[in-house]
């Protein structure tokens, strides 16, 4: 992200109050971020506009779970084994930095992360790469796996070990024999969740893009592979700007742009799924106000993938000359499922009935044990176990005499009559499947940032420079600010009237009667509020008040009567002011302020 641009977003986002760097009074920890009433109110209707499209508009449940989860959940998900990051330490000033981005920020290759550590030891010494603290060189430092997770103990004494989840997907995860309960058994379902997630991060960067603890969105669905597909119909013509592995393999390859039903067909996009949820969030992000001309989709690279991912995508914006992940949408198959039955024992499985029953020949045996047990003693039960399996996978080792079995300390014969084998017809109405998962997963600290990003602007406004924010409507942390044009002859208290009745309805209202109308209007450009009410003393005699739109400055006399409704219609995308304004008069200038 070019210097300029990302120092003026922070500094505005400091001043105004969208987010701000935590626990300053002690001198900081990097990493962590606190989002100021500005942000956090930004934050909220980002994770409500989430909610609304990924869980209540694809019909599926929310939960919250802990943010703290024991050791063992970990060791099943592998990511006590596999959730590292490079690390390389200078030996002059300590500073630890992420090699894989070392090597990205200094040379051409864009996938590091992908490399084996050895070659990116080679790497820095080829390139002479130094510490971009000091200066001292990197050469000689050693560079090894760092795992990201927070360790934590429960309880006290020596206590039980934990972490801080790194993925609020495992909250999920571990409760699925409980979530597939509440779903009655019946697939495709999905659950979401909204929440922090934390990450030891080797070097936190760029304000809340790299921060140590930071909310996700994440979307679980769980599907039968073989039986549940999307509606792809709902999605098949949303145009997708896509940067597959190919293109970004081929020197100066550019984007593809291409309809979803083009993308499946032609399989750029191998999961019908993936392809489902990549349409489904092309529409979220134009939704909620990502510039789409600074945004695109971009397969991962068989080395980036996560250890769990088959095929995974990112949501990518562009920021200040650089792309920054801000959502990845990954086929997890049954990875994690299949993980947590092995290590905690217990079903994770649903079952699906078939369409009919199905009649089918079962081979099984019914063991003489009071042959077996006296014969071959502790071995007998071993024994019994592997005639079991043998019938299953060969009928034909029954049709001598004897039969030969191989249990950890050799071969055995046992007499055919001794067995029980026989062949029964068994009717199965269903079997018990894994499900596969399908996740997109959203950092919610990264798109508030694109969305403050791609709605900065600067201009001129009656001769003088203003800064604002396009940010939707909805988005917007305060919708409207109402002024009196002064505190006096009862036009602040129709102000606050009027400011009380459109909180009444549940708008975000900001009241202001200090400074100039110009100033006010400017305070508000620059949080982003998209629409300023002003009462006048025409106010006084026709129950009108001006109200002015944000980005082209415009402003109508309405009825007061109207406001309500009109503003309410703006922030939920019924109606634009566009589309409205030319039903009511139009100004010319803004509201002459007496005192000026
Ligand atoms: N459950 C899948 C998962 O966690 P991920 O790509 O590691 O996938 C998903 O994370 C999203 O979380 C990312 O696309 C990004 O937006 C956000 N994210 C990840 N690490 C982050 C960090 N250190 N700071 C801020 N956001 C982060």
């Amino acid at each position: 992200m070019s210097n300029s641009e990302s120092r003026k977003l922070a500094e505005l986002a400091k001043r105004r109050g969208f987010f701000l760097p935590s626990n300053e009074i002690y001198g900081g920890a990097a990493g962590f971020y606190t989002y100021g009433p500005e942000g956090a109110a930004l934050k909220r209707h980002l994770e409500d506009a989430w909610r609304d499209r990924f869980t209540v508009k694809e019909g599926n449940q929310e939960i919250e779970a802990p943010t703290i989860m024991p050791e063992a959940v970990f060791e099943a998900s592998g990511h006590l084994d596999t959730f590292d990051d490079m690390l390389v330490e200078c030996a002059e000033c300590g500073a630890s930095h992420r090699a894989d981005h070392l090597i990205e920020d200094n040379t051409k290759i864009e996938d590091a992360e992908a490399l084996e550590i050895t070659d990116v030891e080679e790497l820095i010494r080829e390139h002479e790469l130094v510490c971009p603290a000091c200066g001292a060189a990197l050469a000689d430092e050693p560079v090894s796996d760092f795992n990201l997770m927070f360790e934590t103990t429960i309880g006290p004494g020596s206590g039980q070990s934990g972490y801080m989840r790194p993925e609020t997907a495992q909250g999920i995860f571990v409760e699925f024999p409980q979530l597939a309960e509440y779903a009655r058994n019946q697939l495709p379902f999905g659950v979401t969740q909204i929440g922090p997630a934390y990450r030891n991060e080797i070097s936190p960067r760029r304000g809340v893009i790299r921060v140590r603890e930071f909310t996700q969105a994440e979307l679980e669905l769980f599907i039968n592979p073989e039986r549940n597909g999307p509606d792809l119909s709902q999605v098949a013509d949303v145009e997708l700007t896509l940067y597959p592995i190919e293109n970004q393999r081929e020197e100066g390859s550019e984007y593809v742009e291409k309809t979803v039903r083009e993308a499946v067909e032609d399989g750029t996009i191998a999961s019908d799924w993936v392809a489902y949820y990549l349409g489904i969030a092309q529409g979220w992000y134009e939704r909620v106000g990502v510039d789409m001309d600074r945004f695109r989709f971009r397969q991962h690279l068989p080395g980036e993938r996560a250890h769990y991912a088959s095929d995974c995508w990112d949501a990518e914006s562009e920021l200040g000359g650089d792309w920054v992940e801000i959502a990845g949408f990954a086929y997890r198959g049954d990875y994690d499922l299949s993980k947590h039955a092995e290590y905690s024992g217990q079903e994770f499985t649903v079952f699906e009935p078939y369409d009919e029953p199905i009649t089918a020949e079962r081979a099984t045996v019914d063991p003489d044990m009071s042959y077996l047990g006296p014969e071959f003693a502790s071995k007998a039960g071993e024994i019994a176990d592997a005639l079991e399996t043998l019938a299953e996978r060969d009928r034909a080792a029954f049709e001598g005499e004897t039969v030969a079995v191989e249990i950890e300390d050799g071969a055995y014969e046992i007499p055919t009559e001794k067995t029980g084998f026989s062949v029964e017809e068994v009717t199965e109405s269903g079997e018990h499947i894994t499900p596969h998962v399908i996740e997109p997963s959203f950092g919610v600290g990264r798109t508030l940032y694109t969305l403050v990003a791609h709605a900065y602007g600067e201009d001129e406004v009656e001769g003088e420079e203003r800064t604002y924010l396009s940010l939707a409507p909805e988005m917007a942390p305060t919708t409207v600010g109402v002024f009196p044009l002064m505190d006096r002859d009862g036009l602040g208290d129709r102000a606050r009237e009027i400011a009380g009745e459109l909180r009444e309805a549940g708008l975000e209202v900001a009241y202001d009667d200090s400074g100039n109308i110009g100033r006010r209007y400017r305070r508000q450009d620059e949080v982003g509020t998209p629409f300023c009410v002003t009462v006048d003393y025409e106010s006084q005699e026709n129950e009108t008040v001006t109200l002015r739109e944000r980005d082209s400055t415009a402003q109508i006399r309405v009825p007061t009567a109207d406001l309500t409704e009109l503003l309410t219609d703006f922030r939920n995308g019924v109606r634009s002011f566009d589309e409205v304004r030319g039903g009511y008069e139009e100004l010319s200038e803004s509201p002459a302020n007496p005192a000026e």
